[in-house]
């Protein structure tokens, strides 16, 4: 299979022969059948599309490796992002990779420690804003206006275009849509990309059908759940935390031609989902992404008939971002131990038979 997004799904992206055709390995994600919460929740057919698997540990790569062909395509002298972390890491290796100036507008004090690691190993100018991502997008979106730098936030509809890939991989190894996708929603671009491959996939005649897109916000930054932009807006998924998304209408649009719903998940039903993700299917996501998980548990919960349907739930960045996270909200227990054969002996977890 050819590697990375550009060559294997080249006949359905915006590039041409001028297109350079980079990539860093995105794409070709894990799609991983659920055991026990699927039986937990009455028998669904319930997948986990593996998107912490692309290298920079989140889906922004397909949609930036495409943003940043046609950045050097056209000669573009940088390109700059706001970003609550995923983004401006993928925009970093990409620039680094392939010899783009690369400049990112992060929040200050809410991005998590593994994005911030990358944005500044890979050698992005990370300019912190003491403010919130909403304020930061609305400065970049003024500054590409007076220079000669691209945004590769996802209103540059090139980083939908290689965002919609995800959705053909799905149909590629399902063999046709699933009934629902279920997906969280910060900024609103990957509900919206989803949206358009699935649609696009079926107008090729590669599915038969089109799934209902299920999206979840966090409850303290839910403008679409509540129809008007969030002020302030916060909740533990620091990804998400986003009080006016720019693809809030597209978004909208996703969910009403599909049937879908955009709900919202509260902080304590993220959490319950991040850690049943990882203690019993072995996933270990960020928060952000146990928001799609927390939602269909949530609708479960709620008496939806969901029995026997086909589900896939995107996750859609590595539980190794948010290292922090992981150290405040894990309950196990460490057991400190000297180093003598006996004392680790004794202290060994083997079930008795
Ligand atoms: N999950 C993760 C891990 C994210 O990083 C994001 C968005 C989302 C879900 C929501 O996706 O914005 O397309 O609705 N992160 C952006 C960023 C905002 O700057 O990294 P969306």
């Amino acid at each position: 299979m050819p590697k990375g997004v550009i060559k294997r799904y080249s006949q359905y992206l915006p590039v041409t022969e001028k297109t350079p055709e980079i990539t860093l390995g995105e794409g070709d994600t894990p799609l991983v059948r659920s055991t026990r919460l699927a039986a937990e929740m009455g028998g669904l057919e319930l997948y986990f599309k593996l998107e912490g698997c692309n290298p920079t540990g989140s889906f922004k790569d397909r949609g930036m490796v495409v943003a940043v062909a046609k950045a050097l395509e056209e000669g573009s002298r940088g390109i700059i992002c706001a970003s609550t972390g995923n983004t401006s890491a993928a925009a970093a290796a990409y620039g680094a990779r392939f010899d783009v100036p690369v400049t990112v507008l992060v929040p200050k004090g809410n991005v998590a420690a593994g994005k911030l690691a990358q944005a500044r190993a890979y050698g992005a100018r990370v300019l912190v804003v003491n403010g919130n991502f909403d304020q930061a997008l609305t400065m970049v979106r003024t500054l590409v206006e007076r220079h000669p730098i691209t945004l590769v936030n996802s209103v540059n509809p090139n980083r939908l275009e290689g965002q919609k890939t995800a959705a053909f991989e799905v149909v590629d190894e399902l063999g046709d849509s699933p009934d629902y996708v279920c997906i969280p929603v910060g900024n609103a671009g990957n509900i919206t990309a989803y949206w358009k491959g699935f649609v696009e996939y079926k107008g090729k005649g590669k599915a038969r059908s089109l799934p209902r897109m299920m999206g979840f916000q966090a409850e303290g930054a839910a403008p679409i759940v509540q129809g008007r932009p969030v002020e302030n807006p916060s909740t533990v998924a620091s990804a998400i935390r986003i009080g006016n998304p720019a693809s809030w209408q597209a978004a909208i649009k996703a969910r009403d031609d599909s049937g879908g719903i955009i709900d919202s998940v509260n902080d304590d039903e993220i959490l319950e989902a991040y850690h049943k993700l990882a203690a019993s299917e072995g996933i270990f996501c960020e928060p952000a992404s146990a928001a799609s998980v927390a939602g269909l548990m949530k609708l479960y919960r709620a008496g939806w008939e969901l029995k026997g349907s086909r589900i896939v739930c995107i996750i859609t960045g590595s539980g190794l971002k948010d290292p922090d996270l992981a150290a405040r909200s894990i309950r196990s227990e460490m057991i400190e131990v000297s180093p003598r054969l006996e004392e680790v002996e004794a202290a060994l977890l083997i079930p008795s038979a």
